[in-house]
């Protein structure tokens, strides 16, 4: 006798304009009975999964035996590819180690292309004596299909060093109406991008490695339209959601933890802080102050 499919889950939170869904669960168990996922229908994916560090996220287990959690690393990102459309872009936040196990897994056995693996950097890693301090973590972006992506540069655009340091008349390309802008570097810092902490304007109580909220900005108008779907399976304090809500965009996210789910949902409610819809965050992010007007650069 054939088996039935299991039944669409309900989620936890809903809003609707653009909709937004908060379901509770594991994700490896929920992504493939949401229709849109099992259907191939999400325009971006941003996850940013527990990293095996001991961190207490209320309820998950982050100790997992190494070969343990590569298994759920794959599952979760298996999961994750066959939800994406075919135009569509996955990225991953993780640190040094399991990045390169990710990259080889998307790369060989799913068959993605990486676009950039970009690095978020920031102040106040850990202090330690036994190696360098730790002031990263990995963003990797990976597409299905390079010649088909949502790629907007112009939403994402920041000051160039050449302009606010260097004065360089070259960036005055009014034609292209980029007149002393630029497409961001690779590894990503500045204002506002240091880890939510302390007294930080966008922290929330009781969540664990909040992301900061210009951090989802610049991948989700880099890498979605308007009225896109975007999924987080790993939703924690709801950066995600709360950005893309902001923006627009339609979103599914998933949260193993109903306390979290909650927290997530009533931040995703409130609005963001930070981001706003209309004009892009954009900061400088030279590191030496402006030169000499005239001087060679
Ligand atoms: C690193 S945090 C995400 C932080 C988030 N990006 C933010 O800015 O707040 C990981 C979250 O994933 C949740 N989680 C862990 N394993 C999960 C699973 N299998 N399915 C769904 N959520 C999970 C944890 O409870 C935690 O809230």
């Amino acid at each position: 006798m054939a088996t039935r499919p299991a039944p669409a889950p309900r989620p936890a939170h809903r809003l609707t304009r653009p909709d937004t869904r908060v379901y509770v669960g594991d994700c490896r168990e929920i992504l493939p009975r949401i229709p849109a996922c099992a259907r191939g229908e999400v325009d971006l994916v941003f996850a940013d999964p527990p990293f095996n560090w001991q961190v207490k996220y209320d309820e998950w287990h982050d100790g997992l035996p190494r070969d343990e959690y590569l298994r759920f690393t794959e599952r979760w990102l298996d999961l994750c590819v066959d939800a994406l459309a075919p135009h569509g872009a996955l990225w991953v936040n993780i640190p040094d180690d399991t990045a390169a196990e990710i990259v080889v897994h998307l790369k060989n056995e799913r068959r993605l292309h990486m676009i950039n693996w970009c690095v978020w950097h920031y102040r106040f890693g850990q202090n330690r004596m036994g190696s360098f301090i730790q002031s990263k973590v990995h963003a990797l972006y990976f597409v299905k299909d390079p010649k088909n992506r949502v790629w907007n540069p112009g939403e994402v655009l920041e000051p160039s060093d050449r302009a606010t340091t260097y004065f360089d008349p070259r960036t005055d390309n009014k034609k292209a109406g980029v007149n002393g802008l630029r497409v961001p570097m690779d590894v990503w810092y500045g204002r506002y991008w240091g880890r939510i902490q302390g007294n930080n304007a966008e922290r929330r109580a009781r969540h664990k490695n909040q992301l900061p909220e210009v951090y989802l900005e610049r991948v989700i108008r880099a890498c979605s339209d308007e009225r896109m779907l975007v999924l987080d399976p790993f939703l924690g304090s709801g950066t995600t959601g709360v950005v893309a809500r902001e923006l627009g965009r339609r979103f599914i996210g998933v949260e193993y933890s109903p306390a979290n789910a909650a927290s997530a949902f009533e931040r995703i409610k409130a609005g963001a802080v930070r981001v706003r819809k209309g004009e892009p965050t954009r900061q400088v992010t030279a590191i030496f102050p402006p030169r000499r007007r005239g001087a060679s650069v």
